[in-house]
């Protein structure tokens, strides 16, 4: 039917719907376009890493030294009187499998994994971090009271990821030992 019309020769109706359809194709343009500058905006300016400060590692030689060779892992205690923890995730178990850290003291822990993807968060806070290959996760955070609290890795790693999971002991500043963290690392480990 719409073929035996002469475009001058719309009925009414036709003009109101081409011009309906006009404004939603530009609406639509003007959206994808927004859409398309925020993904390269967001991608250019954070870069596509991943969502911590990034430093990367060779994930395959850290037990052949650096910071962390297996003497360095453990909780240390900085210069400026800050706690320092490093562990490495690894198929299947966080080493050390329990960290001791002071109460009320600022605490960074940094994290490499050895192998595949592990997921670590502690209970009870809203740490919640994943642990790539190939990058340091660094946290920062403050242990307001002492306990003892689970740490289990969250992401799949493997068939023994379910039993992948250390303690986190916080315990009194006075009870830490802060002496024997300054000249190496403590840890609660078992
Ligand atoms: Cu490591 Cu799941």
């Amino acid at each position: 039917m719409a073929e035996t019309l002469h475009s001058d020769q719309h009925p009414p109706g036709i003009e109101a719907g081409e011009r309906t359809e006009r404004l939603w194709a530009r609406s639509m343009t003007a959206a994808m376009v927004v859409l398309l500058g925020v993904i390269v905006f967001s991608s250019a300016h954070w870069g596509l890493h991943p969502p911590s400060r990034v430093e990367t590692i060779d994930s395959t030689s850290l037990h052949e030294g650096g910071e962390f060779s297996e003497a360095n892992l453990g909780t240390s205690i900085a210069a400026d009187g800050s706690a320092v923890v490093r562990v490495v995730a690894q198929q299947y178990a966080f080493v050390p499998n329990c960290l001791l850290v002071p109460a009320g003291v600022p605490v960074t822990m940094r994290l490499a994994s050895a192998d595949v993807v592990h997921g670590f968060l502690i209970q009870g806070t809203n740490i919640n971090a994943m642990v790539l290959p190939g990058y340091v996760t660094t946290v920062r955070t403050t242990f307001a009271d002492s306990g003892e609290r689970l740490m289990p890795c969250h992401e799949f790693c493997g068939v023994g990821h379910q039993a992948m999971w250390a303690h986190v002991r916080v315990v009194e500043a006075g009870q830490f030992p802060s002496d024997e963290a300054k000249a190496k690392v403590v840890s609660c480990a078992r």
